[in-house]
Order: C-alpha cells, then sequence, then structure tokens
C-alpha cells in the first residue's frame, strides 16, 4: 500500500506524516515524530507499553494503525506534563517510587490520566481495572496504584486532569 499522508492531533500540535495508513501508530510516534515515550513491548496489544490517549482513549498504538487515528487527537507521555511543571500524576509516581526500570511507567501513566478523565476519584478496585492491561514485569502494581490514589487526590484540590 502506498504512502498517503496523514494528518494528526498530537500532544496539542497538528502533525502531517506520509506513512501507509496501515503502519501501526506507534512506529509513527517513535520513528516519524520522534516521541519515544511511548514504549515497544509485545507488539500485540497485550502489555500497555505502547498505551497513548486517542481521543481521550487509552489505546494501544501498536495495534492501532495511524490510519484509524487520523484526524483524532493522539496524547503520548511527551504531552502530560503541563509546560515545565509535571502532572500530578507524574509528581505522584515519583513520589511514591511507583517504577524500578520504568518501562512500563509511560503507559501505565497514560492509561492512568485515561482513567482519571473519565472518573476523578477512583476506587482502589477501579484503578486496578483500568490498568489490569498494563503489565509491570517489576511488579511495582501496589505502588502505582498508591500513586494514582494520590494523584487523584492532588487533582481534587488543584484542578482537572
Ligand atoms: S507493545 Fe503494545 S500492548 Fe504491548
Ligand atoms: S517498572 Fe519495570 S516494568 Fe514496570
Amino acid at each position: 500500500m502506498a504512502a498517503r499522508t496523514v494528518r494528526l492531533l498530537v500532544n496539542g500540535a497538528s502533525r502531517a506524516v506520509a506513512a501507509q495508513p496501515a503502519r501501526p501508530l506507534l512506529g509513527v510516534l517513535r520513528d516519524e515524530l520522534d516521541l519515544t515515550g511511548a514504549k515497544y513491548g509485545c507488539g500485540e496489544g497485550q502489555c500497555g507499553a505502547c498505551t497513548v490517549l486517542v481521543d481521550g482513549k487509552a489505546t494501544r498504538s501498536c495495534v492501532t494503525t495511524v490510519g484509524d487515528a487520523a484526524g483524532k487527537a493522539v496524547t503520548t507521555i511527551e504531552g502530560v506534563a503541563r509546560g515545565k511543571q509535571l502532572h500530578p500524576l507524574q509528581t505522584a509516581f515519583i513520589e511514591s517510587g511507583a517504577m524500578q526500570c520504568g518501562y512500563c511507567v509511560p503507559g501505565v501513566i497514560v492509561a492512568a490520566l485515561g482513567l482519571l478523565k473519565k472518573n476523578a476519584d477512583p476506587s482502589e478496585s477501579e484503578i486496578r481495572s483500568a490498568l489490569r492491561g498494563n503489565i509491570c514485569r517489576c511488579g511495582t502494581y501496589p505502588r502505582i496504584v498508591q500513586a494514582v490514589r494520590s494523584a487523584a487526590a492532588a487533582m481534587h484540590k488543584g484542578g482537572k486532569p
């Protein structure tokens, strides 16, 4: 299939890329747009390392084609911070020590952001359910849940996700 120009709204900026529509969004983000925060883990939609938001919904970018994302708003981990100010989720992950190797963290934070956009005060079970598709091989799940709860509490005080 021939490449064509695909337009995306990535982290608030309009971007045009020449790509085959069937190409995975993850590869376009990483290789064409230099957004390497979303990670390649399994490549099969199973691990969550590649999670981005597409129109606000947590999405596996390894199994989403760039053609399917055309014209939509894509948020990667690079677009989560508020300018130079870390997002409360990022601050909470640091303060909670919710990482070891860090490979899963971009996907986990983006997935958590998708949750908090829908549910500003999730219970522990709702957090676990929302993040069940994000595998952390280092096993930091308890601290991840704690970090999301802390971020939700901070956002209650300081504004919307
Ligand atoms: S790399 Fe996409 S779900 Fe694993
Ligand atoms: S911190 Fe290593 S995979 Fe999650």
